[in-house]
């Protein structure tokens, strides 16, 4: 299927690495201008120059942590300059540390809304008048299963992310009429960097090895097995596409029959 996006300009948060990078491939393979960011430059500089290589497409890049507004606003406004107005945006960050209620206080709190809710408010603010100009936007938030079913172990991840989907599904109302589509991305398990240091870590406390507690973990979906970040990336793509002319305010789980609820 044509996406129907070729020559639009995506910002992508969050994408040397995992998730965001695969995002930032799949709109590359059609035909997007991209602007990716994190914060380790030379892990970015590398993702754009092996996405440029590998699709022939304008890549702008900086290092970020989008937990800096500031930086936020400006990597958004450099990338405006170097590629045109933006049409596509993808809100992704690291989450949060794990821990229980006890373990933390107002200042991881704090944190963890700037990294996860402040990131996506800013990223948004940044874009939105590219997208009133075109008449055309779409915004996807990348944030979990959490935001249906809160994951045991991750108070800060459940808490702030249930958040950024109140406020998408708000936008989508408020900036349908003017075409701008606002939806949200759960991951389930995703076969990535953090998925390996997470199922290493209850490998650990378990007793056991990190394979055998990813079957564990994949026991628990539908499909029986977890996915790949080209799997996750490939649904983004759709919403963020043209073809998902009709589609606002959802809240897509992307987790291989995870999420247990209707
Ligand atoms: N994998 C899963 O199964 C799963 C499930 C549910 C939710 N999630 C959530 O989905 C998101 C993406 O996860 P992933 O599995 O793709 O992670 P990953 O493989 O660890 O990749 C994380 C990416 O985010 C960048 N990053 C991290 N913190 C950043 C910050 N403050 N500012 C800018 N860039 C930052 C990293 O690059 P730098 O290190 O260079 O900054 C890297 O490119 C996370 O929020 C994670 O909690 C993942």
């Amino acid at each position: 299927m044509d996406l129907g996006i070729q020559d639009r300009v995506a910002v992508v948060t969050a994408a040397s690495r995992g998730m965001g990078r695969a995002i930032a491939e799949a709109l590359a393979a059609e035909g997007c201008k991209l602007a990716i960011c994190s914060r380790d430059s030379s892990a970015i500089a590398a993702a754009a120059e092996a996405i440029r290589g590998g699709h022939g497409t304008a890549v702008f890049h900086k290092a970020v942590d989008v937990s800096d507004i500031d930086a936020l606003r400006a990597f958004v406004a450099e990338a405006r300059a170097a590629l045109g107005p933006v049409s596509i945006a993808v809100a992704n960050a690291g989450g949060p540390p794990g821990g229980r209620f006890e373990n933390f206080g107002a200042e991881d709190w704090q944190a963890a809304f700037r990294l996860n809710f402040l990131s996506t408010w800013a990223l948004i603010e940044s874009v939105l008048p590219d997208m009133r100009a075109q008449r055309w936007g779409r915004v996807v938030s990348l944030t979990s299963t959490s935001v249906r079913q809160p994951i045991e172990g991750l108070i800060l991840s459940n808490g702030v992310r249930a958040s950024v989907v109140g406020m998408l599904k708000t936008l989508a109302a408020e900036y349908g009429p003017e075409n701008i589509l606002f939806n949200n991305a759960g991951p389930g398990l995703i076969a990535t960097d953090r998925l390996l240091s997470i199922a290493q870590r209850r490998a650990d406390a378990a007793g056991i090895g990190r394979d055998e507690m990813i079957e564990r973990l994949a026991s628990q979906t539908a499909l029986r097995r977890v996915g790949q970040p080209q799997e996750f990336a490939a649904a983004v793509a759709f919403l963020c596409s043209e073809r998902a002319s009709y589609v606002t305010g959802s809240s897509l789980m992307i987790d291989g029959g995870l999420v247990k609820a209707v």
